[in-house]
């Protein structure tokens, strides 16, 4: 029971890996702040975990709306007091070729994965500090195809590279204060992901292109290892409070990307030693 008496506050708890992240925290003993768009997934989440007697609660917010989640911060006070790990777990997907995505496209995907992370970490930052003691994280989703990117991913990527930056300076900034922050990069796991990215974009954005030929395509140029890119969200969590009571920077969930990252690292040193050769 690691986590007896903490608070422990999760983006996109309605569903997949933020639900399976509940239930890993609430069997340590943790209270906790379910916040999901979807009104409906959040409630029956919270109301089971109450039913095994877990202290949760829900709130429906959407994670583009600074105001909302400010208001979603306030209530969690009112109830908790204070946030002993934050997990900013919300992203959306929209797939399309870079030449077919809309600044509709964009802007949403941006507002929802990385604005979103920023929100949740402005809002609940100060619950943070409220905590008194032992150990706080931030823990924020990213994803493997910021080793591995596809095509027709430009949006999604994107975004999950700017969440490492940002989580990267983050991490700097708090650590004075002994606040950890971690990233998490799940590979492909068996959620709703695709379904619920479709149902949370706000309707005057137009409707979210989802094309089976996109997913095709971003499979094959993805270079994915298959048998161990899949898993259950389950599965993706098992040593998360490990990782976490270790405060390791970057928590790797399934699949391999070996090769992917050492190639990249390879190019990048490559291009320094280019440089020092032409001084
Ligand atoms: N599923 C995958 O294959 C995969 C792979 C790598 C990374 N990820 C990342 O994992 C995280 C969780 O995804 P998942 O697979 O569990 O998906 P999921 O759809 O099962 O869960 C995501 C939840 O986020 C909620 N949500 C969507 N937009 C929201 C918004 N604007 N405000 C608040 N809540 C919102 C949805 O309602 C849903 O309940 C995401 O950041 C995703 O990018 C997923």
């Amino acid at each position: 029971m690691e986590y007896q008496g903490k608070t422990v506050v999760l983006t996109g708890a309605g569903s997949g890996l933020g639900a399976a992240m509940a239930d890993l925290f609430s069997a340590e003993g943790a209270g906790l702040a379910l916040l999901d768009i979807d009104e409906q997934r959040v409630q029956a989440k919270a109301a089971a975990l109450r039913a095994g007697g877990v202290d949760a609660i829900a709130i429906t917010v959407d994670v583009a709306d600074q105001a909302a989640v400010d208001a979603a911060a306030a209530a969690v006070e009112k109830h908790f007091g204070c946030c002993d790990v934050l997990c900013a777990n919300v992203g959306v997907q929209q797939f399309g070729a870079i030449d077919k995505l809309t600044a509709n496209d964009w802007s949403w995907v941006h507002s929802v994965n990385v604005l979103g992370v920023i929100h949740t970490v402005n809002a609940f930052l100060p619950l943070l500090r409220n905590s008194q003691g032992g150990s706080r994280h931030v823990l924020l989703t990213a994803s493997s195809s910021y080793f591995s990117p596809g095509v027709r991913m430009a949006a999604y990527v994107a975004t999950k590279y700017a969440v490492v930056g940002y989580g990267e300076v983050l991490r700097m900034e708090l650590a004075a204060e002994g606040i950890n922050v971690s990233m998490l990069f799940p590979a492909g796991m068996e959620t709703r992901h695709l379904e619920s990215s479709v149902a949370a974009r706000p309707p005057e954005l137009g409707e979210s292109m989802l094309n089976r030929e996109d997913i095709e395509a971003m499979m094959a140029s993805a270079d994915i290892d298959t048998a161990s890119h899949l898993a259950t969200a389950d599965y993706a969590v098992r040593n998360l409070l490990t990782e976490l009571r270790d405060r390791q920077p970057y928590i790797i969930t399934h699949g391999n990307y070996r090769k992917q990252v050492e190639a990249q690292q390879r190019a990048v040193l490559d291009a320094f030693d280019r440089m020092a050769a032409n001084p």
